[in-house]
């Protein structure tokens, strides 16, 4: 699933995602003060600027250069609080340590030797920041000859390699709140919410 795989899945729908914010997010979310937030495979921008719009300042990245151009296009309101960055985030590390709150929803975080990328979007949360990861659930998810979910990694699997200088909030498995995305039978969230504490 590279970048040319993302923005053909982009450019074949003229609108890919509902445009309204992750309920989990606003869930989660609604009560944190606003700071920097990083919203990792932004995708159309729906999460960025709901963000925004509660005073957040947003880094939302994408790997697909047409999911940027949806997301800014909508966001002419929001111009200076929100930063569209195309990167490829499992090559090109964030800032370590920028972010009060770094948001990964339903992001294919492929599992890496050493973690690598996992400890660097890790590594992005400031102290006393907040990382919010939710997925499709596992038993939502099945084997295709083309995708493995096993090759990627779900908020049960993160939560033991966080060590002490985190705090677990919530690691829930719910049911989605809203109709699964077109063509899935997806009926549930698992949830990982953490502080990190140092
Ligand atoms: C399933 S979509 C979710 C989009 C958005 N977070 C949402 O919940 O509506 C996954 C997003 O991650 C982006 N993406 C996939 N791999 C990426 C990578 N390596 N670096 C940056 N973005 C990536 C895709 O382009 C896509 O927009």
């Amino acid at each position: 699933m590279d970048a040319q795989h993302w923005d053909e899945m982009y450019r074949n729908r003229e609108q890919v995602f509902s445009g309204n914010p992750n309920p989990v997010l606003v869930t989660e979310i609604t009560d944190l003060p606003p700071g920097h937030a990083l919203d990792v495979g932004c995708g159309e921008g729906a999460d960025a600027l709901w963000l925004a719009r509660r005073g957040w300042q947003v880094t939302a990245v994408d790997i697909s250069a047409t999911a940027l151009q949806r997301a800014a296009a909508a966001a002419t309101d929001m111009q200076g609080r929100v930063t569209w960055a195309r990167a490829d985030l499992s090559t090109t590390p964030p800032p370590p340590g920028a972010f009060d709150l770094v948001s990964i929803h339903y992001f294919p975080l492929r599992r890496r030797p050493g973690h690598t990328t996992l400890h660097r979007l890790l590594d992005a949360v400031a102290p006393g920041g907040t990382l919010l990861f939710t997925t499709h659930a596992r038993a939502d998810l099945t084997r295709t000859e083309d995708l493995d979910p096993a090759d990627y990694y779900q908020p049960d699997d993160i939560a033991p390699l966080l060590g002490p200088t985190w705090n677990v909030t919530v690691a829930a498995t719910r049911p989605r709140t809203t109709p699964p995305p077109a063509g899935t039978h997806h009926t549930h969230d698992t949830i990982l919410r953490a502080v990190r504490l140092s």
